[in-house]
């Protein structure tokens, strides 16, 4: 049977790691697994069969057929991107409020105001399934072209049961569609609806929203991985949080919950506690939550573009990982921080968050799979795994992160289970 795809004499090819490890912490993030001269090949499974050195490959696979063949001469491969955060469905850009936070508001001050996620609550509500379809469908796109081959995907704008489904089964539709891989995320829990408070808000998920939700997943009408909630002050409070996340646990799904974003909430004990798979933002994260997250191999996943836009102090990067937290990235991309793109989101995180290149290539590809639950299959190439990479038309693959701009020009190929796509 043919082969789906040979790359071939790649000047390097980065595996990231290639001893099966789940996730890498400070020492592996710093030693990524490059080889130089190589070739890799893509089953027709779409899982990769076969890395080495370009002439034994070459000899090896002599009389085999492939679908497809990449001369990567001069070119670089490295895995595909994993992007471990995103708001992608929504209707009703916020390009006004960008003009206001420039001219002094704060986050908090706009949400108070009615706007910020209730702005686009209301414009979500209104907007029919087929509309929020083609603009998510356009952001995978986007996202795609500048590198992201899996990504989380977080409803969020409804905060009822009516939206919260309608955008879950739009992000399903684009997983059962779309070439590139969806972690879908409920998160229902993102701000307390107007007219609401955070007791009502927190019965109607646990008694009313999480049980339909349930069965729709049991049907297989829908799939979701991971449960979210926006722990902050005005928005959930620590136990209201702590038991939204639970219920989601019991019903199978992954912890992966924003935290101690604008103010030190112990988000990350409480979510060590509970054996989150991971949690984001962290910018006011305290020395005990990053200890707690450690021992629980938690995941932080850090969102440069958030701290960025908002002018916000930047996550404690180095202190997380000097302390072997496992370090992922994201893209946060939502209304208010419009990024689509994990190579500028990884060269904001070596400029302001301090982390060296390989550091960001590992929380952008395996460490961000795990925060995913999915770093069995994806975020490095190894053989088994899926042929999900990118081939760079550079002589290092550094130049991914160093050349912030310009990556449809630089990223040459998108593979995705052994397809050029
Ligand atoms: O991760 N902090 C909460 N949620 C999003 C922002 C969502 C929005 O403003 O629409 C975030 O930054
Ligand atoms: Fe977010």
């Amino acid at each position: 049977m043919s082969n789906k795809l040979f790359v071939k004499n790649a000047k390097q090819i980065v595996l990231i790691c290639n001893s099966g490890e789940k996730f890498l912490t400070k020492e592996g993030m710093q030693k990524l697994c490059v080889i130089e001269d190589s070739s890799l090949v893509i089953g027709s499974d779409g899982l990769i069969k076969d890395i080495g050195p370009a002439r034994t490959i070459e000899v090896q696979y002599a009389e085999a057929l492939f679908d497809e063949v990449i001369d990567a001469t001069g070119m670089c491969v490295i895995p595909g991107l994993v992007d471990a955060h995103t708001h992608p469905v929504w209707a009703g850009d916020r390009v006004h409020e960008f003009a206001m936070k420039l001219a002094g508001a704060t986050y908090m001050d706009v949400h108070m105001a009615g706007g910020g996620i209730h702005f686009t609550v209301e414009n979500t509500r209104a907007a029919p399934a087929s509309t929020l379809l083609a603009s998510l469908t356009e952001r995978l796109g986007r996202m795609l072209r500048a590198g992201t081959t899996l990504v989380e995907c977080k409803s969020g704008y409804g905060l009822e049961l009516h939206t919260e489904l309608k955008m879950l089964e739009v992000i399903e539709s684009a997983r059962s569609t779309l070439p590139i891989n969806i972690s879908p995320t409920y998160c229902g829990a993102h701000a307390v609806p107007k007219g609401k408070t955070v007791a009502e808000a927190t019965t109607d998920i646990l008694q009313f929203q999480l049980p339909r939700l349930r069965e729709r997943m049991s049907s297989g009408a829908l799939r979701v991985d991971n449960i979210d909630v926006f722990c902050e002050q005005g928005v959930f409070d620590l136990a209201s949080t702590r038991s939204i996340l639970q219920a989601g646990l019991d019903m199978g799904l992954n912890i992966n919950f924003h935290g101690d974003e604008l103010h030190p909430m112990n988000s990350a004990q409480m979510g060590a506690e509970l054996g989150a798979l991971a949690i984001s933002h962290l910018e006011e994260v305290t020395d005990e939550g990053i200890a707690a997250m450690a021992t629980a191999k938690t995941a932080a996943v850090l969102l440069p573009t958030t701290a960025y836009i908002l002018r916000l102090p930047q996550p404690r990067a180095r202190d997380m990982l000097q302390a072997g937290v496992i370090v992922a990235l994201g893209s946060d991309f939502n209304p208010n921080a419009y990024c689509c793109s994990m190579p500028l989101v990884m060269h904001l995180a070596c400029v302001n968050m301090k982390m060296s290149m390989p550091e960001a290539l590992a929380a952008a590809t395996i460490n961000a799979a795990y925060a995913l639950g999915c770093s069995h299959t994806h975020g490095s190439l190894e053989v088994n795994k899926h042929g999900d990479l990118l081939v760079l038309n550079a002589p290092r693959w550094e130049h991914l992160i160093y050349q912030f701009g310009g990556h449809q020009e630089l990223i040459r190929y998108v593979v995705i289970k052994g397809k050029v796509v």
